[in-house]
């Protein structure tokens, strides 16, 4: 498998506190991967790693199947926390000083202005914009260069609804034309549902799953709802000791492949148990998500 950004054992310790454990990430062309995970789980720290802007104390990074990381660093563009805009000048003069890396005409900074939806600003200065305009400005930026991969720090932070869906379609629609992209963000929202690949970050350590194989997890969970959820579960850790579920109050969902249903069923009823619901039924992606992120 060729992974264009691939990480081994990456770590990065603050002080004496890890802030990114042995992260492993498997990126490939054309993928969209989504760095979920709550405040502070590692998110940008993992992304500066990659990005240079920290360094490593441990573990290795191949950018483009390259361990010369800093050649990779020159077709990957990012945007990180806020971006650093010049607040006394407009949208284009901003796109214009930061093309100094990456000699841009005019007509690609309108077009790119154009597509991050701030084409119409005019001479308005950047410093009067709304969140959601720093950010398609930052986005514009990440843009300059014509990068094959955009690294997004929760690119979306600030927006309202029709802004996600707006970036949301900006990221699609450079994706169809060939651009990778990592993005992080908190939730699961409309931008991490874009996502063919998500990377789950709790307390600096990384679990990849691909988007497929998530769908997959969720489908198999065969959902219970019962009157007693306590009960409904010690009598399952005690006749189906190889049976896993999660307990979410009074709603059991069962993740073992192929369980028996009906004998699970008539366990629970044998037992007093009144179970009202018995299906199969995928599990919610963001029951998934919030299992995984730590409560
Ligand atoms: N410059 C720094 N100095 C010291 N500790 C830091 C620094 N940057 C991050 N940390 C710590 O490292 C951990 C991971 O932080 P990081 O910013 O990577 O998380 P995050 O997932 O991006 O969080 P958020 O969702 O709030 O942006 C946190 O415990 C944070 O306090
Ligand atoms: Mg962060």
């Amino acid at each position: 498998m060729d992974y264009i950004i691939e990480t081994r054992a990456l770590t990065k310790k603050y002080g004496g506190k890890i802030a990114v454990k042995d992260a492993c990430v498997h990126l490939r062309k054309g993928d969209i991967y989504g760095l979920i995970g709550k405040n502070g789980a590692g998110k940008t720290t993992l992304m500066k790693l990659i990005l240079g802007l920290v360094n490593k104390n441990a573990g290795e990074i191949k950018l483009f199947g390259s361990e010369n990381a800093d050649a990779g660093r020159r077709k990957i563009g990012s945007l990180i926390e806020a971006p650093a805009i010049y607040k006394n000048e407009t949208a284009f003069e901003n796109m214009k000083r930061f093309s100094y890396l990456a000699p841009t005409t005019d007509d690609e900074i309108k077009r790119l202005l154009d597509l991050v939806g701030i084409g119409d600003t005019g001479s308005k200065k950047a410093g009067a914009f709304s969140l959601g305009m720093k950010q398609r400005l930052g986005l514009g930026i990440a843009l300059l260069g014509s990068p094959e991969i955009l690294v997004l720090d929760e690119p979306i932070n600030g927006l309202d609804p029709a802004g996600i869906k707006e970036v949301r379609d900006i990221i699609l629609d450079l994706n169809a034309k060939g651009i990778t992209f990592m993005i992080s963000s908190h939730i699961l929202d409309e931008l991490g549902k874009i996502a063919t690949v998500y990377g789950i970050m709790s307390n600096g350590t990384l679990e990849e799953i691909t988007a497929e194989d998530l769908k997959a997890e969720c489908r198999s969970a065969l959902k219970i709802v019962v009157d007693d959820g306590e009960k409904a579960a010690s009598v399952l850790r005690s006749e189906f000791p190889s049976v896993e579920f999660e307990k979410y109050g009074e709603v059991i969902s069962v993740t073992t492949q192929g369980a028996d249903a009906a004998a699970l069923n008539r366990a629970l009823v044998a037992a007093g148990v009144s179970v009202y619901e018995l299906k199969n039924e995928g599990m919610e992606f963001e029951d998934y998500f919030i299992e995984r992120l730590g409560k």
